[in-house]
Parts: C-alpha cells; sequence; structure tokens
C-alpha cells in the first residue's frame, strides 16, 4: 500500500493505492486563498498541515487495518510558492502563492539584468515565480527577509511536519526560477540575483528517492508501521504526468484546473524560451517537460457562473451545449489573470465581443469555453512544429463535462483521453513515487487507470474554429495594444 498526498491550492486530495495502484480510500479538505491586496494570493501554511493531518485521520478511519501495510508515502504540491521559516522552523508569513502577481517589476528587472538565466531556468522570470518574490520580499518587506533562515515550497512543509526534514525534489525546485534546470541544482547566480543568498535552500532530490521516515507520534496516530519512507515527490504538474502514465513525447497532458497545463516529456534538456514555454526537470531522473502554462482554467468557468448568476455550472455548461450548433457569435478572452503561457502578460484581462440584444447566458458561457480551447490550442502551438503528440490525457476539474473535452479535441486536432479517476492524478503520481522510492517497480501487468472515454476531434469542428482561433489571436493582440 501506498499513500499520495497532493497539497493543491483549492484542496488537498490523500488516496491509498494498492501494489496494483487501484485507490482503496481517499479523503480531501478545501482551502481558501486569501488575497489581502489587488493581486496577491497567500495561505497560512498551518492551514495545509490541519488539512493534511484531518485527511489523514479521515484516511485512516475509512481504512483500518490496511494503514498497517503502508510502506511508503508520496508527495505533489502547487508549484512556485515561496514558504519562510525561521531559525526554529516556524512560519514568518503566509506563504505567497504561483497565482500571486506583485513581483510583476522584479521579474522584469531579472529578465533584464540576468538574459543569460532564462537559459538555465528554462523559462524567463514571471511575477508567479518564487525567485521573483524572493526578491519583492527584499524590496518590500526587508524584515520578513531577515528573520526568515530556510525556504521551502509548499509540499515541502508537509514533508517537513511528517518526517522533520527538510527537502525538496527537482521538478518543484524547477518552478522556482532558482534551478539550473540543465544540472538539476540549485544555481548560485539565480539565487544571489533573486536576493536570497541568506537564505538555507533545501536539498533538491530526484522525485523517486527517499527523504526520511514518518515520524513516531503520527505513524501511532493512523496505525502506520514504523520504517514508512517519504518519497521526495513532485510538482503538481509532473506528479499529474506520473498520475496518467503521459511521461513520454507522444503521450502529452492537459491539465483543465483552476489553471490549466498542456505538457510533453523530453528526453533532453532542450528549453523553448520564446512564447514562455517553460522547460522543467521531470520526475523520472534524465527527463524534462515542455509545459504551456496557462492561468485561467476552470477558474474562469466560475466567473462566467458568477457573472450570469447560475450557481450550478454542470448546468451552465449543459445549456451551453443545448444551444450549441457551430462556432458561436461572440468571442472572448479569458485573460482573467493575466497569462504566461504564450504571453507572459500579468497585466492582460479577459473580454467579450460581440454582445447583441438577443445575446443569452448559454452565449456568453460558450464563448468563455472556447476561449480556454482556443489557449490550450495556443499553448501547444508555442511548442512549435516540431511537437506532434498522438494523444493527451484529460486530467483536472475541467475534464469532467465531455462538452468540453470533445470541444478541446476538435479545436486542437488531437484525440484526449480521459482516465477515470484522473482527478486524482497528481495524488497517484505521488504515490507512485512513493512506490519508486521503496524500490518496487510496478507489475508489468498491473492495469493502469481504466479509459473512461476517448475523444476524437470532429475534423468538421476543426476546420469550422481554424478561423475563429485566429481571431482569438488578433483580438489579444488588439486588447495589448489598448492597454499600452
Ligand atoms: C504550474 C502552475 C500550477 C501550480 C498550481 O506552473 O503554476 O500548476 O502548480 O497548481
Amino acid at each position: 500500500m501506498y499513500i499520495g498526498i497532493d497539497l493543491g491550492t483549492s484542496a488537498v486530495k490523500i488516496v491509498l493505492v494498492d501494489s496494483d495502484q487501484k485507490v482503496i480510500a481517499a479523503a480531501e479538505r478545501s482551502f481558501l486563498i486569501s488575497r489581502p491586496n489587488p493581486g496577491w494570493s497567500e495561505q497560512d501554511p498551518n492551514m495545509w498541515i490541519n488539512g493534511v493531518v484531518e485527511s489523514l485521520d479521515e484516511l485512516a478511519a475509512k481504512s483500518g487495518d490496511r494503514m498497517a501495510a503502508v510502506k511508503g508515502v508520496g508527495l505533489s504540491g502547487q508549484m512556485h510558492g515561496v514558504v519562510l521559516l525561521d531559525e526554529n522552523e516556524a512560519s514568518v508569513r503566509p506563504a505567497i502563492l504561483w497565482n500571486d502577481s506583485r513581483a510583476r517589476q522584479e521579474a522584469d528587472d531579472l529578465n533584464r539584468a540576468h538574459p543569460e538565466l532564462i537559459e538555465s531556468a528554462g523559462v524567463q522570470a514571471m511575477p508567479g515565480f518564487t525567485g521573483p518574490k524572493l526578491l519583492w520580499l527584499c524590496r518590500h518587506e526587508p524584515r520578513t527577509m531577515r528573520e526568515a533562515k530556510y525556504l521551502l515550497f509548499p509540499k515541502d512543509y508537509v514533508r517537513l511536519k511528517l518526517t522533520g526534514k527538510r527537502a525538496t525534489d527537482v521538478s518543484d525546485a524547477a518552478g522556482s526560477w532558482l534551478l539550473d534546470q540543465k544540472s538539476r541544482n540549485w544555481s548560485r547566480t539565480a539565487i544571489s540575483a533573486c536576493g536570497a543568498e541568506g537564505l538555507d535552500l533545501p536539498l533538491a532530490y530526484e522525485s523517486s528517492k527517499s527523504t526520511g521516515i514518518i515520524l513516531t507520534d503520527w505513524t501511532k496516530r493512523w496505525g502506520l508501521p514504523k520504517d514508512v519512507i517519504v518519497a521526495a515527490g513532485a510538482g503538481d504538474v509532473a506528479s499529474a504526468c506520473l498520475g496518467v502514465d503521459a511521461v513520454d513525447s507522444q503521450s502529452g497532458l492537459i491539465s483543465l484546473g483552476t489553471s490549466a497545463q498542456v505538457v510533453l516529456a523530453t528526453p533532453e534538456y532542450k528549453p523553448k524560451t520564446d512564447n514562455a514555454v517553460h522547460t522543467f526537470c521531470h520526475a523520472l531522473p534524465g527527463t524534462w517537460f515542455h509545459m504551456a502554462a496557462l492561468l485561467n482554467g476552470t477558474s474562469v468557468l466560475d466567473a462566467v457562473s458568477r457573472w450570469t448568476n447560475q450557481s450550478d455550472i454542470g448546468k451552465m455548461l449543459t445549456a451551453a451545449e443545448m444551444k450549441f450548433d457551430g462556432p458561436g457569435r461572440l468571442l472572448a478572452l479569458p485573460y482573467l489573470s493575466g497569462e504566461r503561457t504564450p504571453h507572459n502578460d500579468s497585466q492582460i484581462r479577459g473580454a467579450i465581443i460581440g454582445l447583441g440584444h438577443s445575446s443569452t447566458a448559454a452565449d456568453i458561457t460558450l464563448a468563455f469555453v472556447e476561449s480556454l480551447a482556443f489557449s490550450l490550442a495556443d499553448g501547444l502551438a508555442a511548442f512549435g512544429d516540431d511537437t506532434s503528440p498522438e494523444h493527451m490525457a484529460l486530467v483536472g476539474g475541467g475534464a469532467k463535462s465531455p462538452f468540453v473535452a470533445r470541444l478541446i479535441a476538435s479545436i486542437i486536432n488531437i484525440p484526449l483521453i480521459k482516465y477515470s479517476g484522473a482527478e486524482m492524478a497528481p495524488a497517484l503520481g505521488a504515490a507512485h513515487l512513493a512506490r519508486l522510492a521503496t524500490g518496487e517497480m510496478l507489475d508489468a501487468d498491473s492495469a493502469p487507470l481504466p479509459v473512461e472515454e476517448i475523444f476524437e476531434p470532429d475534423t468538421e469542428l476543426h476546420l469550422a474554429y481554424a478561423s475563429r482561433v485566429s481571431e482569438f489571436r488578433s483580438l489579444y493582440r488588439a486588447l495589448k495594444q489598448l492597454n499600452n
């Protein structure tokens, strides 16, 4: 038995899986984000720990004796966070999350002053990354930086509480802008450019290495054996890829959660920094991944439901589907939080054009669903012509709607595979890393997640949408000009 813990932004999800990767039990707790100033996004690390402990209490209650057969725990987590601890390993301020845009100026300054670091960090500095946010703290909260002794990433704070050890893994460290992706080691130059020389950084392990064992108080509380190891684990993107076995250049991943990602693995470190593509260390040794990171995923559907006063998003999508007969009349931009790939533009915002007296809530919903699919198509196009995956796994809350899945498959013209249980992909990936850390291999005949549905592209629809995708791109350019 293995436990996978995925410390997400909106919830922590925990799974207990058996040696065939079958989910035996699951538990989760939700989290809120605090936004004390415009563009800020923070969470109290101790809220994460409460959520993890409560979920593990629930998992233990549901699993009974089976907890005694657990061999390893794996961690997955939201990336790019800043968790600062004092000399007693207590957190000195709320964690600053991946979707926080306060460090705009710092990211620009780093790109201007250190263009050479863009290649080694795998992508240009962006406001949500750890490094630029540390530079912001040096400039705006020098006292915090004086008090802080240790830097961790969100999932690693959970590790510290579970094992007493400070450590991270290369795929999470990859999102900090402080790592040299090729050598998979910290970059001294990047650390000093971001004003972080005074901080003690955790050792960055390969994801499938053991980093310690669960402390006795916890093993007693949850009925675990004495020597349960904790694998280094991975950032949520890399972990989700492992969870659905999307780990080669032919099988990509589209994750449509609060944010969205298009991901393809690569056996060589070949950054593609044009168009803000991220190239980060993967969770398997000697591999990296290219990622289009989109800040706007299902959060856009949440916003549409608020604007149009429809509290049930499932019903809202069904209403749009009922009226669907090809590309809609309205055109929207989904950039409610700015956008990373392909624009690296934290200032841009959403838009909708074409509204008339007869426009309905269903038209508006369709326009924003289409806009999400267009931005995924843009993300894939940013990888360049040399990438053509045969199929992509679709994971995340947005994968629940077959209508949305079919539309995306048709617009990007690639079959999408939906696995059952894929909403747990990062937690399953973490459990898989726990298994690897114990030195166990999967049985050759052990079944991967069962395929629930394959969404084949509809060629007619693909062609009908071709001109809409280019209009979508023109609308971004027009809006950008207006903003400047
Ligand atoms: C990846 C990214 C998100 C966060 C939150 O670059 O920003 O996936 O990890 O889930």
